[in-house]
């Protein structure tokens, strides 16, 4: 069987039970761990040679490489962060452009590739991920790589006309027709894909349902990312016990929790979320006292304007809120900057009656299903789900809401902590059985299957030719 080389630009951490920042890390790791393979990507480290270091744990061999200062701001700070990132999150106000980041970022995907070609044998399969590494493919392909290559957005993408602000559209979004195939995480964000091709590239949809444009010939796909739910509860069960000092009154009374867990981000709604958390309790001051709102949210791309004007932002109204409504033996917002280990977290996802999970924009957001899959099945919490995450296309049976409707928030906040028992089962079993039909695996296998059908890249000679 061929090999799977993964091409990231984030490695999830070398060693077992290290933290990893994100959904991309932990998907992509737990695929690989079933199979086996090549993981390469950056290291982490800031000023250094780009020259890279190989370390194998367990079947997964990890090829890593550090990045120089300029390569760092202008690839990784510049062009991915503060143009491509808050653009697919249909925040255009909040980007900005420079053409050299733009050429960084262009030179360390073709640098990335260069290094990898040593390692690689004709039948590898690689699996490249996510918006730092749009132009791989093409790099590899100047390189002569000629292996079957895919590509998976675990982003949004948007619309053509949020799209098209990306000042360099074309020259950049032309190279992901160097790849066999093109993963989304949702219908809407492959419908739009398909749009940007046909409109701004002049490509063709075939009768097969590929896609040719730019001289290629090319498959686009939906492939949800999931979890391993039976593993998460398992790790759910085994923190039993241990509830944390959070959400107790002073004599040791349980209190409900709501829990929210997101890397610090504008696209995560975390603003919108707390003021839609004091307006619930204004709006319903019953639940006063009874009620805490756990917000786990470990800062992020610190160096990024746009990041620390969100983390001041949060700090004032965090602060608003607890300054307004906290008494000497009550806190209702516990704001914690920090991460946790996984297992404390699903310990305090069984624990939570309510999972939060309210981003503007996201492109799957795999806390909204590790929260469900970790729930006590005879006693399950409610997931508030926002319609903007690409987890509400498969979880309807969570309570979808708009965050920017606070009121509307709060009224969802009220109506999950009031929910009958049997009604949170029923939602609960639904939920569960979409995520066990769109598993890990599933994603993976689903993936790398129509890859290996699909593959050898096709060049047509005709840009318009026959399809
Ligand atoms: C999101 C992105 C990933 C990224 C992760 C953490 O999940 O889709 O590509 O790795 O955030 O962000 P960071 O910038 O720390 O890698």
């Amino acid at each position: 069987m061929s090999r799977l080389v993964v091409i990231s630009n984030r490695v999830a951490p070398i060693r077992e039970g290290k933290i990893a920042a994100g959904g991309l890390a932990v998907g992509v790791y737990d695929a690989l761990r079933q199979n086996g393979g090549i993981w390469f990507g950056w290291n982490g480290e800031v000023g250094q040679k780009p020259e890279t270091a190989c370390e194998s744990a367990g079947n997964i061999t990890y090829v890593t490489l550090g990045l120089s200062k300029p390569d760092y701001n202008e690839y990784y700070r510049g062009f991915s962060n503060a143009t491509l990132w808050p653009i697919f999150h249909y925040r255009i106000d909040l980007a900005r452009y420079s053409r050299e980041e733009y050429l960084g970022y262009r030179r360390v995907n073709a640098m990335l590739a260069e290094k990898l070609k040593p390692l690689l044998r004709p039948d590898d399969i690689l699996w490249v991920h996510d918006y730092h590494l749009i132009p791989f493919a093409a790099a590899c392909r100047q390189l002569g790589i000629g292996n079957r290559i895919g590509f998976f957005l675990h982003i949004p993408f948007p619309t053509t006309e949020v799209l098209t602000a990306v000042p360099p559209h074309r020259d950049l979004f032309q190279t992901l027709c160097d790849y066999d195939l093109v993963g989304f995480q949702t219908e809407s964000d492959r419908m739009a894909f398909q749009d940007y091709v046909c409109r701004e590239l002049d490509g063709l949809i075939g009768t097969d349902g590929s896609l040719t444009a730019c001289g290629r010939n090319f498959r686009a796909g939906v492939y949800p990312i999931g979890v391993m739910p039976d593993d998460i509860r398992r790790l759910a069960d085994s923190y039993r016990g241990r509830r944390p000092m959070i959400g107790r009154t002073a004599e040791g009374k349980l209190r409900k929790t709501l829990i929210s867990v997101d890397r610090l981000d504008y696209s995560k709604g975390l603003v919108e979320r707390f003021l839609a958390y004091e307006q619930f309790l204004e709006h319903y001051p019953e639940h006063r006292r009874n009620v805490e709102l756990i917000q786990i949210a470990p800062t992020s791309r610190t160096d990024v304007k746009t990041y620390r004007a969100i983390r001041k932002q949060l700090e004032t109204v965090a602060g608003h809120v607890n300054g307004r409504l906290a008494d000497l033996d009550w806190m209702p917002l516990h704001y914690l900057n920090k991460s946790l280990e996984r297992r404390t977290l699903m310990g305090l996802f069984r624990t939570a009656n309510v999972g939060l999970v309210t981003p503007l924009r996201d492109g799957m957001n795999l806390v909204a299903k590790e929260y469900v899959a970790a729930q006590n099945p005879a006693d399950p919490g409610v997931l508030v789900l926002s319609r903007f995450a690409g987890a509400a296309h498969e979880l309807g049976a969570a309570l979808i809401v708009n965050p920017y409707d606070c009121l509307g928030m709060a009224e969802a906040m009220d109506r999950a902590l009031r929910m009958p028992l049997e009604e949170r089962k029923e939602r609960y079993e639904d939920m569960m059985r979409a995520l066990r039909a769109a598993d890990l695996n599933a994603w993976r296998d689903n993936f790398l299957r129509d890859l290996r059908t699909f593959g050898r890249h096709r060049v047509v000679t005709a840009s318009r030719a026959a399809v």
